[in-house]
């Protein structure tokens, strides 16, 4: 898929969240090596922190359907409910314990993982990677001096 329809993706997919507690609604949409795209949206509770992010919903679901080794693209968008659907002026970056779950695909497969941020609206977007998002991350690898 081209960029804008990754973001279309994930602007869909914020449309399923289940958020009546912030009401800021958020889409994932992750696309693999092989072109295959899976989405994914927040999912909140009543116990506050129970709340599922929209990237943790959307690496489940590509865990599930081609596995995490193959993540090539992670975009998110994420906004208010509005008559038209999404909206939003401002960008969405994932929040540090996403970045932390992107890491770990990033870490499987070898690769700096390309993250696309969108408004709620879509008009704007800010492109980074895992490791611009989360420098100097404690990954896999400082696990191997456990002994
Ligand atoms: N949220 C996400 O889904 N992803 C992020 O990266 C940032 C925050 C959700 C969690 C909560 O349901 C709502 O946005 C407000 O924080």
């Amino acid at each position: 898929m081209n960029d804008d329809e990754l973001i279309a993706s994930a602007r869909a997919a914020a449309l399923k969240a289940y958020a009546p507690y912030s009401r800021f609604h958020v889409g994932c949409a992750i696309e693999s090596v092989d072109g295959e795209v899976v989405t994914g949206a927040n999912m909140e509770n009543a116990c506050y922190r129970l709340g599922i992010c929209a990237e943790q919903s959307a690496l489940t679901a590509a865990q599930h359907a081609f596995g995490l080794q193959k993540i090539m693209r992670v975009v998110v968008a994420g906004g208010g409910l509005g008559v038209d659907g999404l909206q939003g002026e401002h960008t969405v970056t994932p929040c540090g314990g996403c970045r932390q779950s992107i890491l770990e695909a990033a870490h499987l497969s070898g690769t700096d993982i390309e993250i696309l941020c969108a408004s709620g609206d879509g008009q704007e977007v800010e492109q980074h990677s895992i490791h611009s998002l989360l420098p100097s991350g404690f990954g896999p690898n400082n696990l191997e001096d456990a002994g």
